[in-house]
């Protein structure tokens, strides 16, 4: 019997897109949709097995090589400086890293600004390159309410549609880089597993492909 590849998949925002594609690749995902509260679970034929765990879990776990695939945003990537992991753009899950805040808020002015995020990295990365020197306070989530109660001038997060910005009435000052699903990979598990892993990235860059296409 074959030893199965591991795939991470992201819980949550990535997940139904993510069993969508793999299902349309003709990967079985029925243990994954059906998973209850169960976290490691099988195709049918045991080609595959997948754990569905926290975005940043994905990559400890491709890093440490128990999953040899992960499905992640850039976010996750870009955050924790792991671009070399990376495959493929997958071209879903489609954000922006964008700096916001109230209407009131000026991004010219010289005063020492404090900005919330769940990205103490990108942002400091970010605001380095502005030249400015910021205070960041880190915040696990929800930051839209950090500028509106005082805490911080400004956030820099993932904005999707806007519709959590709108409705906080946060406007948009700068757009940091845009986000997507990628594709990551173990190296060692590339070596091990270098034909299935390989016809896996070229079916998926294929279905990408080919979606592009269909929305033209
Ligand atoms: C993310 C992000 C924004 C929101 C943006 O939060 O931090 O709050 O989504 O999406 P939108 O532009 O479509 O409104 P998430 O849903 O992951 O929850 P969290 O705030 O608890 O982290």
């Amino acid at each position: 019997m074959t030893t199965p590849i591991t795939i991470a998949l992201t819980k949550g925002r990535l997940e139904k897109e993510t069993i969508r594609i793999l299902e349309s690749l003709g990967i079985d995902c029925t243990e994954v949709k059906d998973k209850g509260r169960k976290l490691i679970l099988q195709s049918q034929n045991r080609d595959f097995r997948f754990i569905l765990v926290k975005a940043v879990d994905v990559l400890t776990y491709v890093e440490h090589g128990v999953a040899d695939i992960g499905i992640v945003g850039k976010d996750v990537l870009l955050e924790n400086g792991k671009d070399d992991f990376e495959m493929l753009d997958l071209q879903f899950g489609k954000c922006d890293f964008c700096l916001a805040s109230v209407p009131s808020y000026d991004p010219e002015s010289q005063r020492r600004k404090v900005i919330a995020t769940k990205y103490p990295n990108v942002a400091a990365h970010y605001f380095r390159q502005q030249g400015q020197d910021v205070e960041i306070i880190k915040i696990e989530g929800s930051v839209e309410i950090a500028p509106l109660l005082g805490l911080a001038d400004a956030i820099v997060d993932i904005v999707e549609t806007g519709e959590t910005l709108r409705e906080n009435g946060l406007v948009i000052f700068d757009k940091l880089a845009p986000i997507s699903a990628r594709l990551i990979v173990n190296r060692t598990a590339l070596k091990k597993h270098t034909q299935p892993i390989f016809d896996l990235i070229d079916r998926l860059d294929t279905y990408i492909e080919n979606r592009q296409e269909a929305d033209v």
